[in-house]
């Protein structure tokens, strides 16, 4: 197992590792192994099992009895802006309602900032989501809405992550809201042709108020046509035909997933379409919770992201989000652990991460707790004790 060029690395003794491989451990789909051991070479995982079974490796690292969880999959958030809207989130919290309008403020600070300035704040917010066990970050664009700004946002992105999306349909922008139409023209037009070589995935709000089931229909079939996949902000706000349409066109998520009828967790049940959580977005604008357990009964893949952004969600934290599923939307906490890895890889198309199986790239977080069980138990406790990332001890 040694190579003369990647030192082999076993992390021991672990009380609870959750490798997501039902064919692994207890047999759930959390693939529970007790007492168990990882071995890493380079940057994938080569071999899991018990602890007293584990090959002879050039490191060690003793875990002490405490759990290991594959590494977070955030696939849901906006960090590719300035400025932020501590005075809108204070006005919400003595009762005024959240709407999408705020997203000007934000859009008008974008467009003032740097390039530098915005990378470094994408930089702050990705360094704050490793430090609570995030190794893979998807981010958008949508504060630019124009094409240049849209552009750079993307490249800005781009520097700090592969998983990318273009959501040049966020809003209307303000310099075409007199003529919708029009904006939808230039974003699938001009800007979709600057935007989608910097980009894996479209993503349009599809809610009203921002954009309605034509034309984020227009918008994702023209982003598919120029080669990117679609995911949809739908079902946020109040019911509506995002979450169909997300289906309709086998997009990889519908994210929000707040109101919904019986037709649309038919399809979400039978699509291919992962239903996204954002449970700091309810919290941040005291909203309803999305039911999650009613849509894991429907047959839906969840996932769970932190939706992190400057108006509805402004945390970036995973561990958070477990919690807040546990205690609000219906989840148990090994589903909620599932969502917020697996589900999350899932709805990003992604089987490389998500899950600490031979093969399976070495994303982990060892957690100073004996079971996964206590991101929920514990809430608002840093349990984060060490980071890997594609093999390297990042945390
Ligand atoms: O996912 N809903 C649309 N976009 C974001 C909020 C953006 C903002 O308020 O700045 C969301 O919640
Ligand atoms: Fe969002």
């Amino acid at each position: 197992m040694t190579s003369p060029t990647s030192p082999t690395t076993a992390i021991t003794h672990i009380a609870n590792l959750v490798t997501n491989n039902p064919s692994l451990g207890d047999g759930t789909p959390l693939g529970l192994i007790r007492d168990a051991a990882v071995v890493i070479d380079g940057d994938r995982i080569v071999w899991t099992g018990e602890s007293s079974k584990a090959p002879a490796t050039d490191n060690a690292v003793d875990a002490g009895g405490r759990a290991v969880i594959p590494g977070f999959v955030d696939s849901h958030s906006h960090l590719v802006f300035a400025g932020d809207r501590t005075a809108e989130f204070n006005a919400r919290m003595s009762g005024h309602p959240y709407s999408a309008g705020g997203i000007r403020t934000t859009v008008s600070a974008t467009r003032s900032a740097s390039d530098e300035e915005l990378s470094a704040n994408v930089a702050r917010y990705v360094a704050e989501a490793l430090q609570q066990g995030t190794t893979t970050l998807e981010t958008k664009s949508g504060y630019g809405l124009t094409v240049e700004d849209e552009a750079r946002s993307l490249r800005v992105a781009a520097r700090h992550t592969d998983e990318v999306t273009f959501l040049g349909a966020h809003i209307v922008s303000p310099d075409h809201a007199d003529d919708p139409a029009a904006y939808v023209d230039l974003v699938t037009g001009p800007m979709l042709a600057a935007c989608a070589p910097h980009a894996r995935w479209i993503d349009v709000f599809c809610e009203r108020g921002a954009f309605d089931e034509d034309q984020a229909r227009t918008v994702l079939t023209a982003g598919l046509a120029a080669g990117l996949h679609p995911r949809v902000h739908a079902n946020q706000l109040g019911h509506g035909p995002g979450v169909q349409l997300a289906v309709e066109l086998g997009a990889a998520s519908a994210d929000h997933c707040t109101h919904l009828d019986d037709a649309d967790l038919d399809a979400l049940g039978q699509g291919h379409t992962v239903a996204t959580l954002l449970p700091g977005a309810e919290f941040s604008t005291r909203a309803q919770w999305p039911d999650a357990r009613r849509i894991l009964r429907a047959g839906a893949t969840v996932a769970l992201s932190t939706d992190c952004n400057p108006g509805s969600s402004f945390t970036s934290s995973m561990p958070f989000c477990v919690a807040l599923a546990v205690r609000d939307m219906g989840m148990t906490p090994d589903e909620a652990v599932w969502s917020a890895t697996a589900g999350g890889a899932a709805a990003l198309r992604r089987t490389d991460i998500g899950r600490i199986t031979p093969g399976a790239r070495a994303d982990l977080v060892l957690l100073d707790a004996p079971s996964h069980v206590h991101l929920a138990y514990r809430p608002g406790v840093p349990l984060v004790r060490a980071v890997w990332r594609s093999g390297q001890r990042v945390v």
